[in-house]
């Protein structure tokens, strides 16, 4: 059976090594990003594997290349097996100076964009029955986090929105699945937007010391063999997952103490 999947963010970090990891599975993927030329790295890299790869222009800030690149893939294929909502931007910057526009594009890419995309595709994701739909959330999408409110509010509002898709699509054998990521080595500090609007170009020490984008793939790779809603991947950090639901009064200890720092 001709298997097909969608990853966006491919062309860097975590949906990168996910294609790679996927390349063996799956008879064609496509590969969703802004830039193309790196979109073509990850071809590259998943020469020999069996694979398809077909790299897909896609920037989740504009509604209009939204709608071309799913029409582009579902131009092609009818069904679809499985759909991973992995492209995102985070912030570093203060509420207090960060602009509406900084909110609102943060909010388009890591929330409306995904949504529409989604929304784009069900119908050949029910056509193949039994699909699945990967959230690339985050521990932030657990609890709020200073200097990332908008990214924060944003995976929130991915597990409203996906945890209502998947109890609507059950009956279409749609399941969604939330990977609760911690720290993974990518360029995800580099490309944060500040409170104007330019990225933050530096790599955070805690994403610096995180769990590497292939073991991260890995990971998600095993996660798609189970039925678990959501999987928690990087390394101590999400212990704050933890004590946020079993030990209230803990998380909020460390994590005001790490408040003060800001
Ligand atoms: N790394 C971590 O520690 C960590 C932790 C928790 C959650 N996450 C989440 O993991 C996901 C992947 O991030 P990463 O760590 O791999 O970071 P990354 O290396 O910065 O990759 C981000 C990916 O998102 C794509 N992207 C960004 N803006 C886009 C836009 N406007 N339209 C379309 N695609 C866009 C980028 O592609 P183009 O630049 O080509 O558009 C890139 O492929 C994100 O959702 C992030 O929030 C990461």
């Amino acid at each position: 059976m001709s298997k097909v999947g969608v990853i966006t963010g491919a062309s860097s970090g975590i949906g990168q090594a996910l294609t790679v990891q996927l390349a063996n599975s799956y008879s064609i993927l496509y590969i969703c990003g802004r830039k193309l030329d790196s979109l073509e790295i990850t071809v590259k890299l998943c020469s020999g594997k069996s694979a398809k790869i077909v790299p897909v222009a896609m920037d989740l800030n504009n509604k209009e290349s939204i709608k071309k690149a799913a029409a582009e893939i579902t131009n092609k294929e009818e069904k679809i097996h499985l759909l991973v909502n992995n492209a995102g931007q985070s912030q570093r910057s203060l509420v207090k100076d960060t602009s509406e526009e900084v909110e609102a594009r943060i909010m388009q890419i890591n929330y409306f964009g995904q949504v529409q995309l989604t929304k784009l595709l069900l119908n050949a994701l029910q056509k193949a029955q039994g699909s699945r739909i990967l959230i690339t959330s985050s521990i932030v999408g657990k609890f709020g986090y200073p200097l990332r409110s908008t990214y924060s509010a944003s995976k929130h509002a991915l597990h409203g929105f996906f945890e209502s898709l998947r109890f609507e699509e059950k009956k279409n054998s749609i399941f969604v699945q939330f990977l609760v990521i911690g720290r993974v080595q990518t360029q995800v500090s580099v490309n944060a937007l500040t409170a104007g609007g330019e990225t933050y170009g530096k790599m955070d020490n805690g994403q610096a010391g995180g769990i590497s984008a292939e073991v991260c793939a890995k990971k998600i790779e095993a996660a798609l063999q189970s039925n678990r809603k959501e999987v928690l991947i990087g390394g101590k950090e999400l212990l704050m997952v933890k004590f946020k639901k079993y030990l209230p009064f803990l998380f909020y200890k460390i994590a005001e103490k790490e408040s003060n720092h800001v």
